[in-house]
């Protein structure tokens, strides 16, 4: 991707642009002018999701975006997108993403991951398009020795196949540099996404039960859940219940915007963490949504989850040095926005 090109000339592949860090990337993407293409099977997303979009960036942005419904797998799909596109970066979220399910579906995650990076790569090396931006996650560090985290805090061992593929998957692109120094790979570790685009648009829309938290807290609030079900609250944290930096899924689209303009006439491979620098606790989690939604959230404590850590929370030091990127918003602005979305769309994409 070369140094010169504005956005208005640069054009972005977005795979899994329909998901919920994706579909917020392609919002920002779009109003900072840069054309846009999405490849999405819609395995786990709405296309009302693409609607939503346009509705937020308006007509004239939304001529920058092309939507291709299709698994990044098929490679013959994928040479079509390129050959028909003059793409000058890729940015990789397509893959699946619940810890859980992972667990009971192995082959299916380390095959639709990382066969889908792989195939992409693939495809990217063939066209000379060597810029590529991964959604990684603060998963890689595991259980950390100290805290905050920085880039240069080991990997750990992952606890189940979905940590496993990021783990991979960042191993893999990093590995791409070596015999060929034209590769341009930034790995960006997220924290914990929550909140949703202030216009209540779009947001994160679950399949089934939610796994993560911030989820299953907003369906409690909007009535679709008794009570929330806290996994523990005898760690070694102030009130004893898990602490994590969590980070607005807006914040974190600008995040992708400064790194893709970072990179731009570079090479090499970089990590950069993705969170606010603070952390918060389950109960702390649940106040700040009470106050959002106004009224008290019922909560039950259970036994602690298995594979989850007591604490991490990022240094974001090099992401505010290099990219000239920082999180904004705090926990009661994701609130906020999150009950925004989960109050005018209680049953997400589905009305
Ligand atoms: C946060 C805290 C739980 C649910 C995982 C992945 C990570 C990323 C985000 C996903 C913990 C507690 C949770 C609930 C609770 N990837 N909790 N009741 O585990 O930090 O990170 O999701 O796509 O890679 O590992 O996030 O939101 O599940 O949990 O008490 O119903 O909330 O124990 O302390 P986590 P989370």
């Amino acid at each position: 991707m070369s140094e010169t090109k504005t956005p208005q000339d640069t054009c972005v592949l977005v795979t899994g642009g329909c998901g919920f860090i994706g579909s917020h990337t392609v919002v920002v993407l779009l109003q900072r002018g840069y054309k846009v293409v999405v490849v999405d099977n819609l395995s786990n997303a709405s296309p009302v999701v693409l609607e939503r979009i346009i509705q937020i960036v308006g007509q004239e942005a939304a001529e920058q975006l092309t939507f291709c419904e299709a698994d990044v797998r098929d490679a013959e799909v994928l040479e079509k997108v390129f050959s028909q596109h003059d793409i000058d970066a890729v940015i990789h979220f397509a893959g699946y993403k619940a810890v859980g399910e992972s667990v009971q579906k192995p082959i299916e995650y380390f095959s639709n991951n990382i066969g889908n990076t792989l195939a992409l790569v693939d495809v990217m090396r063939r066209h000379d398009c060597k810029s590529i931006v991964f959604s990684s996650s603060a998963t890689v560090y595991g259980d950390p020795d100290a805290l905050p985290l920085t880039e240069e805090s080991p990997k750990k061992p992952a606890t189940n196949p979905y940590g496993w593929t990021k783990w991979m998957i960042e191993e893999i692109l990093h590995s791409l540099v070596v015999p060929d120094p034209d590769w341009n790979v930034v790995l960006l570790r997220y924290f914990n996404p929550i909140g949703a685009h202030p216009s209540g648009l779009i947001g994160e829309d679950p399949k089934g039960i939610p796994n993560n938290l911030v989820p299953y807290v907003a369906q409690v609030a909007v009535g679709r859940r008794d009570a929330v079900h806290v996994f523990g609250d005898d760690y070694d944290t102030p009130d004893g219940t898990g602490v994590r930096d969590y980070i607005h899924v807006m914040d974190l689209a600008e995040g992708h915007a400064a790194a893709l303009a970072w990179m731009a006439g570079r090479t090499g491979c970089e990590v950069f963490n993705l969170g606010t620098g603070r952390g918060s606790s389950v109960l702390e989690v649940i106040q700040a949504y009470a106050a959002a939604c106004g009224r008290e959230l019922p909560y039950v404590i259970e036994p602690r989850r298995a594979g989850d850590v007591t604490a991490n929370y990022a240094d974001c030091t090099k992401a505010r040095e290099l990219l000239g990127w920082v999180a904004r918003y705090g926990i009661a602005e994701m609130c906020r926005d999150s009950w925004n979305w989960q109050s005018h769309n209680p049953n997400g994409y589905d009305g």
